[in-house]
C-alpha cells in the first residue's frame, strides 16, 4: 500500500476524489503551520484563525462522513478511526487552552509546538494508513461520491474548537448547525478585532468572547455528546 502523499491525482481517483481533496487540504495546512512559527502577535493570531478555519471543518467532516464508512468497510476500522479521533480531540483541547492565554504568554510556545506535532501526526496517519486502506476497498466512483459528501459537510461545519461535542454521530451531527452559525459569526468578529485598536475592533473582540461563551453552553447540551467513545470524552 502506497501513501496517498506519493500518488498522482489520477491514481487518487481524479480531482473530485475524496483522497485528492484531503491531500490538497493537508498541503495547505503544512504551509500554514510553517507560517505560524515564523509570526508573532496579531499576525500569528491571523494565521491561527486560518488554521482553525481549515482544520476544524475538515476534521468535523471526516468524523461525520468518512470515519463511519471506514468502520463499516474495514475489519479494524473501529481501532483505526479511534486513533485519529483521539488526535482530533487533543487538537480541540490544545486550541481551547491556547485561546485562554494572552498573546504574549510564554505558555503558548509549548502548546503551539504540541499542536503542530499532533496535526502533522494526524496527516501522516491518514495519508499513510487510513486512506490507502480505504482506497484498497472502494472504487473510483465511490471515492468521488465520498469526496462530494465530505465537501458539502465541510462547507457548513463548525470552524472552531469544541472539546465537549461527541467525535461521532449522532452527537456531532446534531451539533453541526448551531455551532457552525456561532463559529462563523465569531470568525467575522475576530477578523474585525485583529484590524487594530479602534472602537469597532474592541466591540468586535467583546462580541467574539460572548459568542464563544454561548457556543460553550450550547456544546454542553447532553444531546451533543451522544455516540462518543469514552476514550475521547472531555472530562475537565
Ligand atoms: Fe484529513
Ligand atoms: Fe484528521
Amino acid at each position: 500500500m502506497r501513501s496517498i502523499a506519493e500518488q498522482s491525482v489520477d491514481e487518487l481517483g481524479g480531482r473530485f476524489s475524496v483522497l485528492t481533496r484531503q491531500k490538497r487540504d493537508h498541503v495547505a495546512l503544512n504551509r500554514l503551520l510553517e507560517q505560524v512559527h515564523r509570526t508573532t502577535g496579531t499576525d500569528q493570531e491571523r494565521v491561527l484563525l486560518r488554521i482553525y478555519r481549515l482544520v476544524f471543518p475538515h476534521a468535523f467532516a471526516e468524523e461525520t462522513v468518512l470515519w463511519p464508512v471506514m468502520r463499516r468497510t474495514l475489519d479494524d476500522g473501529q481501532e483505526l478511526t479511534l486513533g485519529v479521533e483521539r488526535e482530533h480531540q487533543e487538537v480541540n483541547e490544545l486550541v481551547t487552552r491556547l485561546e485562554g492565554l494572552s498573546m504574549g504568554s510564554p505558555e503558548r510556545v509549548p502548546i503551539l509546538d504540541r499542536l503542530t506535532e499532533v496535526l502533522r501526526e494526524d496527516v501522516r496517519d491518514e495519508e499513510d494508513e487510513l486512506f490507502p486502506r480505504l482506497q484498497a476497498r472502494v472504487d473510483r466512483r465511490e471515492l468521488r461520491r465520498l469526496g462530494l459528501l465530505w465537501e458539502v459537510v465541510r462547507r457548513v461545519a463548525p470552524t472552531r474548537a469544541h472539546l465537549v461535542v461527541a467525535r461521532r454521530p449522532p452527537g456531532n451531527v446534531v451539533a453541526a448547525l448551531p455551532l457552525s452559525v456561532l463559529d462563523r459569526m465569531r470568525d467575522l468578529a475576530d477578523v474585525a478585532a485583529y484590524r487594530g485598536p479602534t472602537r469597532m475592533a474592541s466591540a468586535a473582540g467583546k462580541a467574539s468572547g460572548a459568542l464563544a461563551r454561548i457556543a460553550r453552553a450550547v456544546e454542553r447540551l447532553p444531546i451533543m455528546r451522544h455516540g462518543e467513545d469514552p476514550s475521547t470524552r472531555f472530562t475537565g
